[in-house]
């Protein structure tokens, strides 16, 4: 059984911006890939490393703004995102990893890019160099798993996710977003039966989901 999605009205000053990114965009097609063929190897795993850390020096420079992070704060609030172990996977160089430093206790930073994880703040959370793939992380051991413009792996998800934890998915850019999976998509990946909240905000758009027990 596919789950459901219940969108709520876009947050006050919401941008539509634009037509969306092509799906020919090659980043498009391997978030495709990765989301429901299992389309990853030791050869894509290098070289999505090396693209990030050559980009790592200019990521927040060029990528953060009010804008983006307005989509963020969004999910967390009108998702109704819940204390609790809080990991994020494609963590980057830190811009949501800050906002959840900021609302929750114990946040934990994953990335495959060595160099996004150094140039990420200090202050944002503990930073493990890891490959979501094959998270270094126990069974049932996070609350909260957060994925910021980043690739879906549905089975470690579930596997690492509790059985009453909450999948926060946020594309930045929305449609525009390389890495982008709608709403739906985010719920028909994942293996079970999953039911989401979604929204749009800033310049992006967010689902937050969970497992229909
Ligand atoms: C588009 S960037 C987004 C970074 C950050 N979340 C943001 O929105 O600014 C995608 C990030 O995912 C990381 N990444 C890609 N594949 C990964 C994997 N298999 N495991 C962990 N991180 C990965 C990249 O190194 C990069 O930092």
């Amino acid at each position: 059984m596919v789950g459901t999605v219940l969108w709520l009205h876009d947050a006050p000053g919401t941008v539509r911006a634009g037509p969306p990114e092509g799906d020919e965009h090659p980043m498009r097609k391997v978030t495709k890939q990765v989301a429901f063929d299992g389309g990853w190897d030791e050869e894509r795993r290098r070289k999505m490393a090396g693209l990030f850390d050559s980009m790592a020096a200019d990521w927040t420079a060029s990528h953060d703004s009010v804008e983006r992070r307005a989509s963020i704060t969004d999910a967390l609030t009108r998702g109704d995102v819940r204390d609790g172990r809080v990991v994020e996977l494609g963590s980057g160089s830190g811009m949501g990893t800050q906002q959840l430093a900021e609302r929750f206790a114990d946040v934990v930073a994953l990335d495959l890019s060595l160099q996004m994880l150094l140039h990420a703040p200090a202050s944002a959370g503990a930073r493990v160099q890891g490959d979501s793939s094959t998270l270094p992380l126990r069974t049932a051991s996070a609350d909260t798993l957060v994925l910021v413009n980043m690739l879906l792996f549905p089975a470690e998800i579930a596997r690492v996710l509790t059985q009453n934890g909450q999948l926060v998915w946020v594309n930045t850019g929305a449609e525009r977003t390389p890495i982008h999976l709608m709403p739906e998509e985010v719920i028909e990946a994942l293996p079970g039966t999953w039911a989401a909240r979604a929204g749009r905000a800033g310049t992006g758009l967010w689902c937050v989901a969970s497992r229909v027990t």
